[in-house]
């Protein structure tokens, strides 16, 4: 399983990386506002850190523009996907890039047949909101793991990118439908780390360690 960090936050990106988990990044227009810069300087910014997929989002509702969109910013750097939204226009700009070559991210995905339209298309990656739609009472996780089902019985090679995560138990539960990528924000990503009994274990450790050390050094100036 792959996992991806949902920001635009070079600094965050960094620190993944630095991490040894990360495998590629998702973008989008908002998390792309929250920094208020340049989408292209920041993507290729990004892609210096990383040689994973980086998936950036189309800004228009209309299929000719997402199209002009999609070459472009395939020219940013050679790991860009770019994303369309699961709409007719989104669908059909993302059927004629993936026509050309271009690696394409169906998203804005809350059902399990805007996933099947998706790997109708080619596209590279579909991505399911889980988040979104736990938020309005329904069980996000169920897109995940019909799609991931369907996807397997045709033999369709899009990848399952569970989104919209909100918590570590959805990379649980994401990695256990069968998602192929799960993206994170960087607050998840760092809660993956943490549980009380590993800080308390490796705060044990060490100390155990400075005591034996301390003891050695008594007892080689006794001899
Ligand atoms: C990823 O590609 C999506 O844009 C992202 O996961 C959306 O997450 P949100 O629902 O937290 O905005």
């Amino acid at each position: 399983m792959k996992f991806f960090l949902d920001t635009a936050n070079v600094e965050e990106i960094r620190n993944a990386h630095r991490w040894g988990i990360l495998d590629g990044v998702t973008t989008n227009p908002t998390l792309i506002a929250r920094e208020g810069a340049d989408y292209r300087t920041v993507v290729r910014e990004i892609a210096t850190i990383t040689s994973g997929p980086i998936s950036v989002e189309t800004t228009s509702d209309r299929a000719e523009e997402m199209i002009t969109q999609g070459r472009g910013y395939a020219t940013w750097a050679p790991n860009v996907v770019v994303k369309v939204p699961a709409t007719p226009d989104g669908i059909t700009a993302g059927a004629t890039l993936a026509r050309e070559g271009l690696r394409v991210n169906v998203t804005l995905i809350f059902s399990v047949n805007q996933a099947l339209l998706a790997a109708k298309i080619g596209a590279y990656f579909a991505s399911p909101f889980l988040g979104r739609l736990d938020d309005i009472g329904q069980d996000g996780m169920q897109v995940v793991r019909e799609a991931v089902q369907i996807y397997r019985t045709y033999g369709f090679t899009t990848q399952v990118l569970a989104s919209s995560l909100r918590h570590p138990l959805h990379v649980t539960q994401a990695a256990l439908a069968g998602a192929h990528i799960a993206t994170m924000p960087f607050k998840v990503a760092s809660a993956l780390f943490t549980h009380p009994l590993t800080a308390q274990g490796q705060e044990r450790f060490l100390s155990d360690w400075r005591q034996l050390q301390v003891a050695l050094e008594q007892r080689k100036t006794k001899v």
